[in-house]
Order: structure tokens, then sequence, then C-alpha cells
């Protein structure tokens, strides 16, 4: 396990996704308010960028532009159909100015 500094906080803006390949894995990477939360960018439907589609802050969701299944960021399980499989989720913390990502 690595601990990446990815970027500064306030390079985050609230709600939008941003893709980061850290370690060969592509990560999406969201600031919800004060957390800070990363998940695997591809969904698990199909090879689409999660990064790519909208946030929910109010459910704590990313979804898939493509086909619309909304993946919870703090567990990676989507919420409907057509993706069924979760996507990965790594810790991912502030450290002073810094978000911080764990990967393996
Ligand atoms: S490609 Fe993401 S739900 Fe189909």
């Amino acid at each position: 396990m690595a601990d990446v500094t990815i970027c500064r906080l306030d390079e985050l803006p609230d709600a939008e996704p941003r893709r980061f390949v850290v370690h060969g894995h592509p990560i999406a990477v969201v600031r919800i308010a004060a957390h800070v939360h990363a998940v695997g960018d591809i969904c698990s439907h199909q090879n689409i960028s999660l990064s790519e589609g909208e946030v929910d802050p109010d459910t704590c969701q990313i979804e898939c532009w493509k086909h619309g299944s909304a993946f919870d960021l703090r567990t990676g399980h989507p919420d409907s159909l057509p993706a069924t499989r979760p996507i990965p989720v790594y810790p991912a913390r502030v450290e002073g100015d810094d978000v911080v990502v764990t990967v393996p």
C-alpha cells in the first residue's frame, strides 16, 4: 500500500469528480464539503469513465452517464442495473491542504 498526495484540496471543486491515475489505477476523486472520496474510475458495467458523470452530494453517489447506474462513493456498490458489481474504494483523506489517497 502506498500513500500518494494527488492534489491540493482547493483544486477539487465541490461535488465535481476528477480523474487521476495513481500507480496505474484510474481513480475518480470527489470532494463533498470537507470529505474526500476516491473510487475506481471505470464503471463495472462497461469501460466508461465515471469521472465524466455527475455526483449527487445528498446521496453520496456518482452516476455513470452511459446507462445510469449510480455508485455509492463510500462502499462502491451500484444502486441499480445494469451495473451489478461494486467498484473499488480507496482510502482518501485530507492532510493539511493536501489530498492523500492510499493505493495498493
Ligand atoms: S457503462 Fe456504466 S452503467 Fe453501463
